[in-house]
């Protein structure tokens, strides 16, 4: 018998990080057919992952980038189904909580291909973030749910799903314990900013909620402004574009640059004395390298952070945020809440076996 075929679905940058986890692994047991939405697209937010991470080639490219949520997600849905009818896998795969994780998750359901979801089980329990809406229903139509911590299992156990969900640990956590020790080696990012290492924040925006609002992108703005350090801010092309809608000045103590590629990411992560981010993946990270993280968000899914007292979530509001940034200071020793950093090597069994038991 060959190898089984998984057809899996990629779009954002947040997904093309975690398939440099999951690919290296899946290439010794399946054959992995990617497909690139194109939902990001600018090399600094696509190509470079893929340069840098050995993440394998796309077979399709789907040129689907921006637009609506209904017009982005449509086309998607179209052009993926197109794709399965072609390579007929025995799964297809999707990561997250993105509009392509969707759209890859219900063109595989419609015509019963088995959905494999990866970080099934988040909940922040705001229905107003398109990422709840996607994640609630991708884990839905889910065969296959791989989960990261024990409260994502709670919260499907609350929707009612108990079957196919495996407790693997976070696919994120296996790529930070790959790849911070290149990342040291490789990134020359700290001397090509001339950055100290402790010496400055570093900060991430791109979330909805904060940058569809011009009050709380503002007040988000003052903040980093008022709090007397060198703030570093890799710029998502999402904020970039409001920050000029709103005419907003950003202040001298803000370091804006470009996004940049992981390597160069994760070095700035380790070395940034606090974290300042409305970011998922980089709360997680945060929390993997011990860096305090402040949360710009009203809640946030990855509650084992707060939990354990490594995040600490501000919403918008500009004196609770340089409180923070003044006096957020974490001592408590680290729990393993996101498992052993095997999660791609754990799901692989349950794959094969799937088939076996009837499903
Ligand atoms: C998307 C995800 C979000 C995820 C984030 C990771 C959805 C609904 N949102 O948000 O969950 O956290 O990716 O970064 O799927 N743009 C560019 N170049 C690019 C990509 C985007 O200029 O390469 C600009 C465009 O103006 C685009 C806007 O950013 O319209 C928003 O991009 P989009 O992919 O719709 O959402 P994100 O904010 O990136
Ligand atoms: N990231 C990166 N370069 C950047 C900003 C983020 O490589 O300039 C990485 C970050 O380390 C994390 C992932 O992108 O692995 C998080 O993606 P993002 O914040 O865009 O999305 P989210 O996790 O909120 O969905």
């Amino acid at each position: 018998m060959g190898k089984l075929k998984i057809v899996t679905i990629l779009g954002a940058r947040p997904q093309f990080i975690k398939a440099a986890a999951v690919s290296s692994v899946f290439s010794k047991y399946f054959d992995e057919v990617l497909v690139h939405t194109g939902q990001h697209y600018d090399p600094n937010m696509s190509d470079v992952f893929f340069e840098e991470l050995n993440i394998p080639n796309p077979k399709y490219h789907l040129n689907i980038g921006s637009g609506s949520h209904g017009a982005m997600t449509g086309a998607m849905l179209v052009e993926i189904e197109k794709v399965l009818e072609i390579e007929k896998p025995d799964f297809v795969l999707v990561y997250g909580d993105t509009n392509s994780t969707i759209a890859g998750a219900l063109a595989a359901s419609k015509i019963l291909i088995p959905v494999i979801h990866v970080e099934a089980g988040l909940r922040s329990f705001n229905k107003a973030m398109p990422e709840e809406q996607n994640r609630i229903l991708t884990d839905h139509i889910s065969d296959l749910l791989f989960v990261p911590t024990q409260t994502a299992v709670d919260n499907l156990k609350n929707e009612g799903i108990t079957k196919g969900v495996h407790l693997v640990g976070d696919v994120m956590y296996d790529g930070i314990l790959h790849f911070a020790k290149i990342a040291r080696e490789k990134s020359t990012i700290l001397n090509k900013l001339q950055l100290k290492e402790g010496d400055f924040l570093l900060c991430t925006i791109h979330r909805a909620e904060n940058t569809n609002s011009p009050e709380r992108l503002a007040s988000i703005f003052t903040a980093l402004n008022a709090c007397g350090e060198l703030v570093v801010l890799p710029l998502h092309p999402r904020t970039l574009k409001y920050i000029n809608d709103y005419g907003l000045q950003l202040g001298d103590n803000i370091r804006v640059i470009e996004p940049v590629g992981y390597l160069d990411m994760v070095r700035l992560e380790s070395t940034a004395k606090k974290i300042v981010t409305d970011s998922g993946g980089i709360q997680k990270e945060a929390f993997f390298l011990g860096i305090p993280c402040i949360t710009m968000r009203d809640e946030t899914e990855w509650v084992e952070t707060v939990e354990n007292g490594w995040n600490i979530v501000v919403g918008a509001d500009e004196a609770r945020i340089v409180d923070a940034i003044r006096h957020f200071n974490p001592t408590s020793e680290r729990k393993s809440y996101f498992g052993k950093g095997n999660a791609s090597q754990l799901m692989v069994n349950p794959i094969l076996n799937y088939k076996n038991e009837g499903k």
